[in-house]
């Protein structure tokens, strides 16, 4: 992550110049139930004045094939290689309108990772997993119980649900049936469509991520760039890393984890800060 915040990506000249990617791992799952594990990716092409252009690609990875890696794929703080698995283009993405209201389509949007489309569903990845249980109640908490039935955030499909009342309800509901099923009410299952399931053997537990190899990526992406792009790198970093407030403790700590990743980056940054490694 540190990688990117201090090169040049993560300082991007406007949002028309901003690439991004997914940092949580999904599953894309075809109708014959076959699984890939998926992540997106958003690369602007910069194209018109007024319009933000962006082409959208993903990199698919197969379930089976995760433990052939010198790092966990569904850990966060990796990227996939992208010349063992290339990014496949999907699709173009035009943002072209900004909202009216401010109040009515930005503070009262509800974003949450859990709201998926048929075809895309989670993975084990555990950061996703605390993340698709923890945003919905924040927006029941910030908005109210009934956040999703604003426009902003109401599907735009038919639907059903057994929700009633509560503060800001505006849904006339004068049935009484809350429950499902009953005979009182016609309303039946949705139409299934698959989602992934793993068979898993032995035991699930709570514990850290093996094969962490927390410096190679790193190491690798520092070495790719050219001349100048390494020196602006390692400026940005001489700059946070002399800020007065920090002991030469936290100073030693990250030039070790700069010398781990690559050793005559951590040698530089060092140098600069006159500190002895
Ligand atoms: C890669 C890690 C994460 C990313 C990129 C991320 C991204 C975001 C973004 C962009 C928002 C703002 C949404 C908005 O204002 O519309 C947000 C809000 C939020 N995030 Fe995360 N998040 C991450 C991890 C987590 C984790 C681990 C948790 C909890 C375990 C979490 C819980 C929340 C909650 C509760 C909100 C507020 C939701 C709301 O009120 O609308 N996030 N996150």
């Amino acid at each position: 992550m540190f990688t990117f915040l201090f090169d040049d990506v993560g300082i991007p000249q406007d949002y028309r110049h901003m690439e991004g990617f997914g940092v949580n791992t999904y599953t894309l799952i075809s109708k014959a139930r076959k699984v890939h594990y998926v992540k997106f990716h958003w690369k602007p092409t910069c194209g018109l004045e007024t319009t933000l252009n962006g082409n959208f690609f993903i990199q698919t990875m197969d379930p089976d094939h995760g433990d052939k890696f010198d790092f966990d794929p569904l850990d966060v703080t990796k990227t996939w290689p992208e010349d063992i698995l290339p990014l496949q283009p999907v699709g173009r993405l035009v943002l072209n309108k900004n909202i009216d209201n401010f109040f009515a389509e930005n503070e009262q949007l509800a974003f949450c990772p859990t709201i998926v489309v048929p075809g895309i569903y989670y993975s084990d990845d555990k950061l996703l997993q605390t993340r698709i249980f923890s945003y919905a109640d924040a927006q029941r908490h910030r908005i109210g119980p009934n956040y999703l039935q604003l426009p902003a955030n109401a599907p735009k499909c038919i639907y059903h649900n057994s929700h009633h009342d509560g503060s800001t309800n505006f849904m006339h509901r004068d049935e009484e049936v809350n429950y499902f099923p009953s005979r009182f009410d016609p309303v039946r299952e949705a139409k299934k469509y698959p989602i992934s399931s793993n068979v898993l053997m032995g035991k699930r537990e709570k514990c850290i991520i093996e094969e962490e190899n927390n410096f190679k990526q790193p190491g690798e992406r520092y070495r790719c760039w050219a001349q100048d792009r390494q020196d602006r790198f390692i400026s940005r970093w001489v700059e946070a890393l002399s800020d007065p407030r920090l002991t030469h403790e936290i100073r030693s700590i990250w030039i070790s984890y700069w010398s781990q990743a690559d050793e005559s980056l951590g040698q530089k940054i060092g140098k600069h800060l006159n500190m002895n490694i």
